[in-house]
């Protein structure tokens, strides 16, 4: 059963062989699959900072992520970001996923976001805003379908392509996420 994990060097050969399919998208390229072969600490170390709201990088803000795994398969990733700064309400938003591009189209992306979800409302987060490019019809799809409500008044200039979606996490508010 797939489960929801903190970061760990446990997926190291794994995560390294998605990292490699990330770059290929263009996806992660901050990260070099060569030196996290030599040693993978600080990629687990900048993520706790991130967690922690540590040493951030400018209009960057404290992000949790959580590792999808399968035994010890790296399957994708949520993060949980908050507070938004007005750049991260732009693009960016308080959910981010991805799925592994080996193990895409199993439904992992909508339970990916559904989790997101779930993280949100533990966070206390009421309405989490998630963004995509209008071009990602795929993830368009996960948001819409999980009840993301668009809202066309944060279109912005500085991110033309970015698509705006409320959640109303509401104390009798299920989560749709099947
Ligand atoms: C977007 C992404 C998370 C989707 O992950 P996934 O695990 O393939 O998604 P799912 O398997 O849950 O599929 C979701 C739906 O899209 C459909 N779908 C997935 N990939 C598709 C494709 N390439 N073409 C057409 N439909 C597709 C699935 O059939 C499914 O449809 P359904 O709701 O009718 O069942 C993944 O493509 C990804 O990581 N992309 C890069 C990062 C990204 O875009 N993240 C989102 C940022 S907003």
């Amino acid at each position: 059963m797939p489960q929801l994990v903190f970061p760990s060097a446990l997926y190291k050969k794994s995560y390294l062989e998605a990292l490699k399919d990330f770059h290929l998208e263009g996806r992660n390229l901050e990260w070099s699959v060569e030196l996290l072969s030599n040693d993978f600490s600080p990629l687990l170390t900048r993520f706790r900072q991130d967690a922690l709201g540590l040493d951030l990088a400018p209009d960057h803000v404290p992000q949790i992520r959580f590792w999808l795994v399968e035994e010890d398969e790296y399957l994708g990733r949520v993060s949980l970001r908050s507070p938004l700064t007005r750049l991260q309400r732009l693009r960016g938003g308080n959910i981010g996923y991805e799925v592994a591009p080996q193990h895409r189209r199993r439904g992992f992306g909508h339970l990916l976001l559904g989790e997101g979800l779930k993280l949100a409302l533990e966070s206390r987060i009421r309405r989490p805003l998630v963004t995509c490019d209008k071009n990602n019809l795929v993830s368009r799809h996960i948001i819409e379908k999980a009840g993301g409500e668009f809202d066309a008044s944060l279109a912005n200039t500085q991110f033309p392509t970015e698509r705006h979606y409320w959640f109303d996490l509401g104390e009798s508010k299920s989560i749709n996420h099947d």
